[in-house]
């Protein structure tokens, strides 16, 4: 351990101490609580001093005839880690490579056409609200869902029906929602998309892409089942659900939501001008966050937005 680990350390344990106040007598807590400072205003100084020290680093007289790099200071710091997130989305991205899925990135902000029309909301349709949608002044609207992204899939792999006979694309992208935020709900998200269309689409392959994904994403087999949903923008729609495995923490009795899904609605395939009387199609749409939450056992979805570095740093 180096001595600016040492001293994180010490830090650390420091911090543990200050539970004990509580414990105190009220005449010794004064006298205990001004010594903890002291000792760790004196280790905060040793370690910026350490820190700094690493950054003004006496660099050696510029070598003109060195090979690109080689009058870098040697920094002495630890690099950063990929936000388990980035990570996770990767490895999402890639088993629906292997599976024969074109992989697009979501958008960030977009509008009422993408996020409701082109989905078969009408205007003041009820199932507006039920996405608590963030708006900006100007209108436009930080997506709710992935789905905002089917009419771009659609639109611009349409040509690959007459080519291929069928369009197969995943869109991994950031969702807000204007929500009250707890241990299961954060404003800002992740979700995955997927939509799929050929002259044959049906609810058989749908299952088989879900069940093929979450099995190889968890590397285990999986007990799946669904139940009927509602989405404007599918119909049928249902709610597909895995068995909470043993090997994840499961007791073989509680099923988890793990997306939404359902067969494209002929006015979606419609409005993207792809025609329903000729082609059907699949989609599907769920949150990555509970993904995660679940293989790593992580208990409060706020970590993966907190910038909290013990979190961070364990992957
Ligand atoms: N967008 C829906 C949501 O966030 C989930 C969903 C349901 C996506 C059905 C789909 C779908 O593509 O077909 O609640």
């Amino acid at each position: 351990m180096s001595k600016l680990e040492e001293l994180k350390l010490e830090l650390k344990n420091l911090g543990r101490e200050y539970a004990k106040i509580k414990t105190l007598d009220p005449a010794e807590r004064k006298a205990f609580g001004e010594k903890l400072n002291a000792k760790k205003q004196g280790l905060l100084a040793e370690i910026k001093a350490l820190e700094d020290a690493a950054f003004s680093e006496d660099l050696p007289a510029l070598d003109f005839s060195a090979p690109f790099g080689e009058n870098a200071p040697k920094f002495t710091y630890k690099k950063g880690t990929k936000h388990p997130l980035t990570t996770e989305l990767s490895i999402v991205g890639e088993i629906y490579r292997n599976m024969g899925f074109n992989v697009i990135e979501a958008r960030q902000l977009d509008d009422e056409f993408h996020m409701f029309e082109s989905l078969n909301f009408p205007e003041g349709h009820p199932a507006r609200d039920g996405y608590d949608t963030f708006r900006t002044e100007e209108g436009f609207i930080p997506p709710a869902h992935t789905s905002t992204m089917q009419y771009r899939a659609l639109t611009r792999f349409r040509g690959n029906l007459e080519e291929k006979g069928q369009i197969a694309v995943v869109v991994p992208g950031r969702v807000f929602r204007n929500e009250d935020v707890d241990a299961t709900h954060e404003h800002t998200f992740y979700q995955c998309e997927g939509v799929f269309v050929s002259r044959s689409a049906n609810m058989g392959q749908l299952l088989s892409v879900l069940k093929t994904f979450f099995e190889t994403y968890y590397g285990q087999k999986l007990n799946i089942k669904t139940q009927p949903g509602y989405f404007p923008f599918t119909e049928p729609s249902l709610e597909f659900q895995i068995e909470k495995p043993a090997a994840l923490g499961g007791k073989g009795d509680g099923w988890l939501e793990m997306c939404g899904c359902g067969m494209v609605h002929p006015n979606v395939l419609k409005t993207a001008g792809i025609d329903p009387e000729v082609y059907k199609g699949f989609a599907w749409g769920g949150g990555i966050d509970r993904l995660v939450m679940l293989k790593y056992g992580i208990n409060d979805v706020r970590y993966f937005e907190s910038g909290k570095l013990d979190f961070l740093k364990e992957f």
